[in-house]
C-alpha cells in the first residue's frame, strides 16, 4: 500500500496489493479520473484523449480549443454546471438561486493514518493506513471540498468520502453530495446489485449495462429489502474465478442512490452517495458536511476474491469492539416459538428445554413491554409489561442467567405506537405531516430520530431495560419504512436536511449504546434484513438476515448477501417445520447445515421437536462450536449459484491456511433414475493430501479441486451433505 504525490506533474497514485488508481490535475484544475484496475507503475495521462465532441461544452478557460470538455474527460469528483451533462457526484443550489459549482484543484497532502467521519460509521485500522486528500474549491462561493482517499496495509480496497466546507459568507445548499464517482474510459460491463422484497432480500441479478441510466436506490429512510447498497461492475465474462470486476459498497443505512450508465462515447460513470431526493442541505459559513463513506475495490480475479476482501475488510475494519471476531452466543429467539402469547414462565421453560440442548442464550422477542399483546400497541413504552409477565423483567433475567444462559432482549427503538403513553405525551415526535393523515406501516408511525430529545427520551428507557435484566444482547428491530416526513422543528427550508439527521440519530442511539455497554452485543434487523448494510455492520457485527427462515429460499437469499458481507454477520436460525413463512418441509439437518452459514441460532418451540431431533439439535451445536473458527474466520467459497444450478447448492469454507475445509452441499431437486452428481472444491492445497473426517477416504487437493467427489444419492429434496476435510 503507497499513496505517491508528484507535486510536480500533479499525478496522484494510490496503490493497494493488487491494483493501482490514479489521477491528475487537467491543464484548467480539473481533478481528472485516470485509472482504477490492475496494478502499474505508469504514468496513465497517455490514457486520455481528446477530440472535439458535438454538444459537449467547453470551459470558458478553453477559449478557441473545442477538445476540453468535462462532458467527455473522466472525472473524480463532477459538479452540475460544468457542461458535463452525465450524473454527477455534487450538485448544488446557490444562495442567489443559481445551480451551479466549478471545483478547481487547490492542494493535496497524504496524512498517515485513516480518517474517520464525525457521527458515521467509517472503515477503522489498528494496522497501517494513509489517506489521500485531495482539496478542490469553487472560487466565486467559497465551497471547498476535501475528498479523502484511505488505504489500509492489510486490505485490497480503497475507502472514499468528500468533506464539504463553507468558507464563503452565504449559505449555498447541497442538493446532492456523493461519496464517490468512478469513470471507466471504455469497457463493457455488467450491473450486479442484490434486490429483494421483505422475507426475500438480495437476490443476485446480472444485466448488461445500457446506454441509459441505471439507478438503484432507496428512497425508504432506509437501505432497504427492495436495494442493497452494494454492488459490482464486471466484464462480461467474469465469473467466480476469473475476470475483472469492481465493488462498490456504501456505510450508510439511510436512503441511498447508486447510479451507473453507459455515455455517448462508450464511457461508464459510476456514482454512488446517499440519496438526493428529499435532501437539502444548507451549509451555515464555517461548516461542514461529511458524506457517507463508500469502499470500492478492484479484483482480477472474479467474483470470489472481491467477495473476499469485503468479507475480510467488514470482519476486521468495519465491525469493532466485543463480538468483533469473538464467538457469539448459540441463541433461542422466542419469536417463531411464541409470537406475542407469553408470559414469564413460558420464556423461562424456551430458556429451560434450549439450556439442556447446549444453547447459550436466550433472547425474548417482541412483546415484553407496554401494552403489546399484538402489533397495535407498544412501541415507545420500553418498560415490561409485569402483568404479562407476571414479575420483573429483572426476575426473567435473573432466571434465565441461573440457566447457565445469558439473556437478550428485542427492541424497535425508532417506532411509537398511536396506542402508547409516549404518543399520548408527544405526539409530535412522530412523523406527521400537520393537517394530514400519516401513513401507517405495521399499524405503527416512526419517531422524528432527527430530534436529540426523542434519541435521548429512548435510549434511557432501553438503557434502564438492560441495566434491570443483565441484558447481554440486543436485537434492534425497525419494522416499517419512513413516510410523512416532517419535523415539528425544523423550519419549512429545512425538511432537506431530516432524512440524513434521522439516520445520524439512528448512528448515535447506537454508539451511546456500545459506549455506556462496550460488552453489549447487538443484532441488527429491520423486518429481517431490510437494513442489511457496511454502515450498520459498524454497530451491529450480525444482523438478522431475513424474516424468511424457510432453509431452501435462505440459500438464495445468504448466496445473494455473501457477495458483499462476511458470514459472521448473517444471523440465520434454525426454525420449525411446516416453516412458519412457505410452509415447506426440511429436515433439520438441512435446517441446520443453512444456519450454520451464519451467526448460528435456534427459533422455534423446542418442545415440539422429537427426540431424534433433539439429538440433532445437541450434535449441531458442538459441531457449530468446532467449525466456529473455520465458518467465521476462514474462507468463503460459493460453489454454485442457486440462481442457475438446479440440481443442488453447494459453498464451502476453508481455512485460510487451507488446513482444512468444510463442505456443505444441498440437494435442490431428486430424480428417478438421475445422473451422478460431483462437487469441486476450491481454495485447497494442490499438493496436499486431505482426509475426509466421515469416511476416512484420502484425496490430494489437486484431485478435489480438478475432478471434484461424487456427492452421495439422496432419496429427496433438500437433503444436506456436510463433510470435513482435514489435511494430512
Ligand atoms: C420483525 C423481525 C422479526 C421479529 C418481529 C417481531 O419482523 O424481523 O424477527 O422480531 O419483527 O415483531
Amino acid at each position: 500500500m503507497s499513496i505517491i504525490i508528484d507535486q510536480k506533474e500533479k499525478l496522484f497514485t494510490i496503490h493497494t496489493a493488487q491494483s493501482t488508481y490514479q489521477m491528475t490535475v487537467g491543464k484548467f484544475g480539473h481533478l481528472i479520473h485516470l485509472y482504477y484496475g490492475k496494478k502499474t507503475e505508469g504514468d496513465m495521462r497517455y490514457l486520455l484523449t481528446y477530440g472535439d465532441r458535438g454538444f459537449s461544452g467547453n470551459p470558458y478557460e478553453a477559449e478557441r480549443d473545442r477538445t476540453y470538455s468535462l462532458d467527455a474527460l473522466p472525472q473524480e469528483y463532477p459538479c452540475y454546471g460544468t457542461g458535463d451533462y452525465r450524473n454527477v457526484a455534487l450538485h448544488v443550489k446557490n444562495p442567489d438561486g443559481t445551480y451551479s459549482c466549478d471545483l478547481r484543484y487547490q492542494s493535496a497532502r497524504v496524512v498517515e493514518g485513516k480518517y474517520s467521519l464525525p457521527g458515521l460509521p467509517a472503515v477503522h485500522t489498528e494496522a497501517g493506513a494513509e489517506t489521500l486528500e485531495v482539496v478542490l474549491a469553487d472560487r466565486q462561493s467559497g465551497l471547498e471540498v476535501t475528498l479523502l482517499y484511505g488505504v489500509l496495509a492489510d486490505s485490497d480496497v480503497i475507502t472514499r468520502a468528500a468533506r464539504i466546507r463553507n468558507t464563503g459568507s452565504e449559505t449555498p445548499y447541497l442538493e446532492k453530495a456523493a461519496s464517490c464517482c468512478l469513470d471507466f474510459l471504455y469497457g463493457a460491463y455488467d450491473l450486479i446489485h442484490f434486490h429483494g422484497r421483505h422475507g426475500m432480500e438480495r437476490q443476485f441479478e446480472r444485466s448488461s449495462l445500457l446506454h441509459a441510466d441505471q439507478v438503484l436506490q432507496s428512497r425508504r429512510g432506509v437501505s432497504s429489502h427492495q436495494q442493497n447498497p452494494f454492488f459490482i461492475l464486471a466484464d462480461h465474462r467474469t465469473g467466480e474465478e476469473s475476470g475483472e470486476c469492481y465493488g462498490f459498497s456504501l456505510l450508510y443505512s439511510g436512503g441511498f442512490k447508486a447510479e451507473a450508465a453507459v455515455d455517448q462515447y462508450q464511457q461508464t460513470r459510476a456514482v454512488m452517495g446517499l440519496s438526493d431526493e428529499f435532501f437539502s442541505w444548507p451549509l451555515q459559513q464555517g461548516e461542514i458536511f461529511h458524506t457517507p463513506e463508500a469502499v470500492v475495490c478492484y479484483s482480477a480475479r472474479g467474483f470470489s476474491e472481491l467477495s473476499f476482501q469485503y468479507h475480510q475488510l467488514i470482519r476486521y475494519h468495519v465491525c469493532r469492539g466485543e463480538w468483533q471476531t469473538k464467538r457469539r452466543p448459540i441463541l433461542i429467539n422466542s419469536w417463531e416459538a411464541a409470537y406475542f402469547d407469553f408470559d414469564g414462565e413460558k420464556i423461562v421453560e424456551i430458556a429451560r428445554q434450549a439450556s439442556e440442548l447446549g444453547v447459550e442464550m436466550l433472547v425474548l422477542d417482541d412483546g415484553w413491554f407496554g401494552k403489546r399483546d399484538d402489533d397495535f400497541a407498544g412501541l415507545g413504552d420500553w418498560a415490561a409489561n409485569e402483568k404479562k409477565l407476571g414479575c420483573t423483567l429483572g426476575e426473567i433475567g435473573t432466571r434465565i442467567n441461573a440457566l447457565g444462559l445469558k439473556f437478550g432482549l428485542w427492541i424497535e427503538p425508532e417506532m411509537v405506537s398511536e396506542d402508547s403513553d409516549l404518543y399520548r405525551k408527544h405526539p409530535d415526535w412522530a412523523f406527521v405531516i400537520p393537517g394530514r393523515k400519516p401513513v401507517r406501516g405495521r399499524y405503527q408511525l416512526v419517531l422524528d430520530f432527527s430530534r436529540k430529545e426523542v434519541v435521548d427520551c429512548i435510549f434511557e428507557q432501553v438503557a434502564a431495560a438492560i441495566e434491570q435484566a443483565n441484558v447481554e444482547y440486543i436485537k434492534m428491530d425497525m419494522n416499517r419504512h419512513l413516510s410523512d416526513i416532517y419535523s415539528h422543528t425544523a423550519v419549512f427550508q429545512n425538511q432537506g436536511v431530516i432524512l440524513h439527521k434521522y439516520v445520524l440519530g439512528v448512528y448515535d442511539f447506537l454508539e451511546r449504546l456500545l459506549q455506556k455497554f462496550p460488552k453489549l452485543l447487538i443484532e441488527g434487523c429491520a423486518g429481517g434484513g431490510g437494513r442489511f448494510d457496511a454502515g450498520m455492520l459498524y454497530y451491529t457485527p450480525q444482523i438478522w438476515c431475513s424474516d424468511n427462515s424457510d432453509a431452501v429460499e435462505r440459500i438464495r437469499i445468504q448466496y445473494g448477501t455473501s457477495f458483499g458481507y462476511p458470514i459472521a454477520t448473517v444471523g440465520s436460525h434454525v426454525s420449525a417445520v411446516p416453516n412458519h413463512q412457505t410452509g415447506r418441509s426440511t429436515n433439520i439437518v438441512t435446517r441446520g447445515v443453512v444456519a450454520m452459514a451464519g451467526s448460528f441460532g435456534y427459533e422455534l418451540d423446542l418442545k415440539l421437536i422429537t427426540p431424534e431431533e433433539k439429538a440433532i439439535v445437541r450434535q449441531q451445536i458442538q459441531d457449530y462450536k468446532k467449525y466456529f473458527d473455520l465458518i467465521q474466520n476462514g474462507r468463503y467459497w460459493r460453489l454454485t449459484s442457486p440462481f442457475e444450478d438446479e440440481d443442488y447448492a453447494a459453498w464451502e469454507f476453508t481455512a485460510q491456511d487451507g488446513s482444512e475445509v468444510l463442505l456443505n452441499v444441498v440437494t435442490l431437486a431428486a430424480h428417478f433414475n438421475g445422473p451422478s452428481l460431483y462437487v469441486r472444491l476450491r481454495g485447497l492445497e494442490e499438493d496436499a493430501v486431505y482426509r475426509m473426517e466421515e469416511t476416512g477416504a484420502e484425496y490430494p487437493g489437486s484431485a478435489l479441486m480438478y475432478a471434484g467427489v461424487p456427492i452421495p444419492k439422496m432419496t429427496d429434496d433438500y437433503q444436506a451433505w456436510q463433510v470435513h476435510f482435514v489435511r494430512k
